[in-house]
Parts: structure tokens; C-alpha cells; sequence
């Protein structure tokens, strides 16, 4: 056997699992914890290991469940819930530290033993979600996976809360319809990233997506439009589809239910948007008459952009169906939040209503927006009688002419998606959410690369997402609840477009929403996310390689010079690179045919790795060895 490994001439290597101290590199933890502190040695998981709590509530008992039926998906280990059992491996007791937030947890990993203090279930939840991350990362995939062999954890002491207690990730499935499956596949993101608000945007000008009893018409009418843009991910190509879009495609109380019930064992809230008074087009076109000009076109909209077309709010039949649908959203929706939108509302038409100016007159306004402050003010106070509180896009606090004070009045909570809303916030005392988006809008391009599917605004790649400073930098504040990414799918049509615009720069939101500004590092985060792949490759995500380690110098290929000595590094975990072959890629190789591998890159020959697509060649780098004389490998 060859010491030096001459990589250009290189057939096979087998990478052996190494015993003793898992290094930092071996996991990969994001968000990053408050305070981490790297022990020598590590915790084995034994099969029929047991789990025990004392002194817990119910719910947090439920979390011991859920970590073990997680355990048990997942893995041969035939864990178990033992209770006040002091021989287990797994103690978890419940602490009423202050310290630790309504989120946070400790975590202590011995060589003997794993310990876990949390005040809340949803503490206790994300010291399970950090737990299984440190596992082989088929267990937060909750994907069997016969390769894995040990279940080993590095030793580690954690104390952990996050920095924001709003993190969040708004998804329009209005402009395009987004399935139930794809809505629990980044339900199922956002936990593993410890992030706990969806914000639903669920009705705007191109299509009605909820049922709401009381107008049928909204689905029947409001969810088809007569046209779509459509962007074909796989092949890479656009166009109209030229036929009516959106006929099923909406989501029922059960489905929304089921939405809500889901994200809830995940401890992630969902609240919905119902945009008013603007961006109702869809609406207006099954209810004319709600239109500040009834018999004019109220055709759905298929393209992007931002109607005049807005409700009348000076008719009392306008109140009164946006009141009952807002009385119905909160039926379904638990939580304390629902937005409704109040971004551009142009204000063009109200000045024409006969309506609208009579009651502009009758309240002596000068400035038509004062309409939407009155009319905002009411939806917030009808919300107040049904427990919820309004929230809503800056422009109600921000547009030339708001009544500051009747959003104040109401405790309306911004989300500051112009940049503006944050001072103005905080002069009024309010809460805001930061979701600026020069930063924040997941539906800009991912890169400048002519290559990208097409996207709204500019470009906001990964290191920009990841280093914005969120409310322009300012200390944070009680008000200043958190963070959020905004997807809007004017040119995102299909589901796996929406995981490539999100994966990875909703995770640089989520470890912003988490972790210490002063312990993020965007290189660290790039190793991190860059080995997260396998997690995200074991159900199929599909995610923008941008910013993955190495992908910058060489998107495609990682083809070393010939008649250099390289050593091969690896991001995987011991666990992941255990009994693999892993091959470059030679010109000519019958892989490239039979397994759809490709020149230049590494292919490995089991687990998730077995197509050019799923290849884990972002997870190894060519180092050139300083001294020549790497050891790192074996030839096979
Ligand atoms: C928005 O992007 N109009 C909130």
C-alpha cells in the first residue's frame, strides 16, 4: 500500500472508522448553542437503552416519548421510557432555572451517562432536537439506514436558549399552490433548525387557498386563475401555462388542522395571513360588489405585481366579510397571531368611491390612507374579541398618512419588511419582526449566476442573508421579538423549487434567530451546512449548492492537478464514511454510464450516494499536503 497517495491515479479508497474522541468536525450543531463546552471521550447509545424523567408535566413526558419513538424509527436500538430510573442513560429532570428561558435546556454528555435540565416541554424538546442532531444524522432524517452502526455522541456540555423568541419562515402558497407534503417538509427543516413560527400566506391576487363556510364562492371562483406562470425546476425552463391554474388547489379546515397539528409536535406555531384591504383580487373577482368599482374587470391575476383593485372599505358588507373570515381563521388557528397584510394598499381607487370619500369627509381626512388605519383598527379590535392579535406588514405604521396611534391603540405587531418599520416600532412601543428584504426574501436569487431560475428583486446570496445585522443592527430589545424569511412564489411554481430558494439561507436565518451574534462564523457555518447534505439527501431535499464548501472554486468538479501529492479531508462523520468506498471519478469510468456519475467528482458506493444528484462530493475536499506525505487514506 501506497503512504502517499497520488489522487490522480487513484482507484478506491476505504475510509476506516476511527475509535476515541469525536472531534468539533465530526458533528455539525446548527444553530449554533449559547454556550458549548467540547469534553474528551463519548457516549455510546446501547441497544435497549432507556430514557427517564422525574418530577415532569405531562407534556414534557410527551417529549421523552417522542424522542424515543424518533430513536426507535429510526435505528435497532429499541429505546425505552423508564421512569425515575437513576440506571438510565438518557435523566432528564425538570429545572425552574430562570436563566434558561421558555426555550432553553442544558445538556451534559459523560461517557457514562446523557443529562438534560429544561424548564419547559418546549426546552426539553430542543435539547432532544440538539441530541439528535450530534447522532448519525439518519436519526433526525428518521430514515433506517443499515450502514450505521454506531450510535455514538461526543462528549459535550451545553447550555443553550435562543437569542430571539420569534423565528420564523413565511411561505405564500396563494400566487402557487404548495402541497401538504412540501409544507411538512419544511415544517420538518425549520424543527431540525430549531425555528417556531410558519406564517401561512394563504390569499392574494392570484388566488384564494383557504375555505372560508360562509363564501364558497372563494374557492369556487377566487382559487382559479384563468393563466400561470409556470417554471419547469427539473429542465430548467419557463413559460405560461396558457390554461385556467388553481381548480382543488386550496387547503380545508382539516387540512389546515392537520398543518397546525403537525407543526405543534414540532413546537413551531402557524398563523395565517389573509391579506386586506389590499392584494384581494381573487376575491373581488367571485365578490364584485366588494370592489370600490363593481362592474369593472376583476379578472385574477397570473402575473406578479400590485392591483389598484382593492376593497371598498366604506361598505359595511366589506367589514362584515372580512370580520367573518377573519372569525373563522381563528377557529382554526390556535395561536395568538394573524396577520393581516396591509402592505401595498395603493389608495388610487378609494379617492374615486363615493362611499370613501363621503366617509373620509365625515371624519374630516385629509389623507386617503387614513382608511386603512380606520379599517386595520377594526379587524384588530374584532381579532382582540376572539383572543388573537393583528399583525402586520410596515406599511401600517410606515405609509404616508397612517394613524400611528390607532395601530398603537390596537398593539399591532410590524413586520418590518421595508427596513422602516423597526424605529418607528420602537418609537410607538410596539413589537416588530425583522424580515428586511434586502436580506430576508428567500424569493430573490440565490446567486447572480445567469443560471438561476428566475427571481424577483436582486440577489441575496448566502453570506448576505447570513451576516445582516436583524432591526439595522440596534441593540436587541423585549420588542424586538425576531426574524423571519419570506418566500413568495410569484416565479417558485413547484415544491422543489421552494427547497432550493430556502435550503441553505433560511438556516442562516434560523442559527441568526439562535445564536449570539458574537458566536456566528459564516466559514463555520458553510462546514456545517456543507455536511448537513447527508441529513437533507436522506429525504431527498433539494437545496442551492451555493456556499457549500468548496462549491466557489469549482461548482461541478473537484479534479485535482495532476502530479501533485493530495491528502483527502473529509466533513463526514465517522459514522457517515464507515465501510465506504469512495472513487474519483476517472475520464472514461463506466460509473459516469451505469450510475450517472460525473468526471472529476467523488462517488460513493452505498447509502444515499449512488446518483450524481444524491453524491456526497461536497463532503471532500482535496488538501494539497504541505509535507507531501498524507496518511490519511488507504488504496483499495
Ligand atoms: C411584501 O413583500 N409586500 C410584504
Amino acid at each position: 500500500m501506497n503512504r502517499l497517495l497520488r489522487i490522480a491515479f487513484a482507484l478506491l479508497i476505504v475510509l476506516t472508522t476511527f475509535a476515541g474522541k469525536i472531534n468539533a468536525a465530526d458533528y455539525s450543531l446548527t444553530p449554533v448553542p449559547m454556550k458549548l463546552t467540547e469534553k474528551d471521550g463519548s457516549f455510546t447509545f446501547q441497544k435497549g437503552f432507556k430514557v427517564s424523567g422525574s418530577g415532569l408535566s405531562d407534556e414534557m413526558s410527551a417529549e421523552i416519548q417522542k424522542f424515543v419513538d424518533a430513536v426507535n424509527l429510526a435505528t435497532p436500538l429499541s429505546a425505552s421510557v423508564a421512569d425515575n430510573d437513576a440506571s438510565a442513560a438518557v435523566k432528564v429532570t425538570m429545572t425552574d432555572s430562570k436563566s434558561l428561558g421558555t426555550e432553553g435546556y442544558s445538556l451534559t454528555i459523560t461517557p457514562e451517562a446523557v443529562t438534560i435540565e429544561a424548564p419547559t416541554a418546549a426546552g426539553l424538546y430542543y435539547a432532544f432536537q440538539t441530541l439528535k442532531k450530534l447522532m448519525p444524522a439518519n436519526v433526525m432524517a428518521g430514515v433506517k439506514d443499515e450502514n450505521v452502526k454506531d450510535y455514538s455522541v461526543a462528549c459535550l456540555e451545553i447550555t443553550d436558549r435562543p437569542r430571539f423568541s420569534h423565528r420564523g419562515f413565511e411561505l405564500d402558497c396563494a400566487r402557487h399552490y404548495h402541497s401538504m407534503e412540501e409544507i411538512k417538509r419544511m415544517l420538518d427543516i425549520m424543527a431540525v433548525y430549531k425555528m417556531n413560527r410558519f406564517h401561512w400566506h394563504l390569499t392574494d391576487d392570484q388566488g384564494w387557498r383557504v375555505e372560508i363556510e360562509k363564501y364558497p364562492r372563494l374557492l369556487e371562483v377566487s382559487s382559479i386563475a384563468p393563466n400561470a406562470y409556470w417554471y419547469d425546476f427539473e429542465n430548467k425552463y419557463e413559460y405560461m401555462l396558457n390554461r385556467p391554474y388553481g381548480e382543488g388547489l386550496y387547503y380545508t379546515k382539516a387540512q389546515m388542522r392537520e398543518i397546525v397539528a403537525y407543526a405543534k409536535e414540532r413546537h413551531i406555531e402557524v398563523f395565517p395571513e389573509i391579506e386586506m384591504p389590499g392584494h384581494m383580487v381573487a376575491a373581488i373577482a367571485a365578490y364584485p360588489e366588494f370592489s370600490c368599482f363593481p362592474e369593472g374587470d376583476h379578472t385574477i391575476w397570473y402575473r406578479p405585481g400590485v392591483s389598484q383593485d382593492v376593497l371598498n372599505v366604506a361598505n359595511p358588507a366589506v367589514i362584515e366579510f372580512c370580520k367573518d373570515v377573519l372569525t373563522e381563521m381563528a377557529e382554526v388557528f390556535p395561536y395568538e397571531f394573524i396577520h393581516i397584510g396591509g402592505d401595498e394598499t395603493p389608495s388610487t381607487n378609494w379617492t374615486k368611491n363615493p362611499e370613501c370619500i363621503a366617509l373620509m369627509k365625515a371624519n374630516g381626512w385629509t389623507e386617503p390612507y387614513k382608511l386603512q388605519s380606520w379599517f386595520t383598527k377594526q379587524m384588530a379590535d374584532h381579532l382582540a374579541t376572539l383572543g388573537k392579535r393583528a399583525v402586520c406588514w410596515n406599511e401600517v405604521v410606515t405609509k404616508q398618512g397612517a394613524d400611528v396611534d390607532l395601530a398603537k391603540d390596537a398593539n399591532i405587531v410590524i413586520y418590518d419588511w421595508l427596513g422602516s418599520g423597526t424605529s418607528v416600532a420602537d418609537q410607538l412601543g410596539l413589537q416588530a419582526v425583522w424580515c428586511h428584504t434586502s436580506y430576508y426574501y428567500l424569493d430573490y436569487g440565490c446567486s447572480n449566476d445567469p443560471g438561476e431560475p428566475r427571481f424577483m428583486g436582486g440577489a441575496v446570496p448566502l453570506p448576505n442573508v447570513y451576516n445582516a445585522n436583524p432591526f439595522g443592527g440596534t441593540p436587541d430589545t423585549d420588542n424586538h421579538l425576531g426574524v423571519q424569511g419570506n418566500l413568495w412564489t410569484e416565479y417558485v411554481a413547484e415544491d422543489a423549487h421552494v427547497e432550493y430558494m430556502a435550503l441553505p439561507r433560511l438556516i442562516a436565518i434560523a442559527e441568526t434567530g439562535w445564536t449570539p451574534a458574537s458566536k456566528k462564523n459564516l466559514d463555520d457555518f458553510r462546514r456545517r451546512i456543507t455536511a448537513d447534505t447527508t441529513l437533507w439527501n436522506y429525504n431527498n431535499y433539494t437545496y442551492g449548492r451555493h456556499y457549500l464548501v468548496n462549491d466557489q472554486q469549482s461548482p461541478s468538479k473537484v479534479m485535482p492537478a495532476e502530479g501533485e501529492y493530495y491528502r483527502l479531508v473529509t466533513r463526514a462523520t465517522n459514522h457517515e464514511r464507515a465501510g465506504r468506498c469512495i472513487e474519483l471519478v476517472r475520464k472514461g469510468s463506466p460509473l459516469i454510464s451505469s450510475k450517472h456519475a460525473a468526471e472529476g467528482r467523488i462517488w460513493t458506493n452505498t447509502q444515499v450516494a449512488n446518483t450524481d444528484a444524491n453524491a456526497d462530493w461536497q463532503l471532500w475536499k482535496f488538501e494539497l499536503d504541505p509535507d507531501g506525505s498524507g496518511l490519511y487514506a488507504m488504496v483499495c
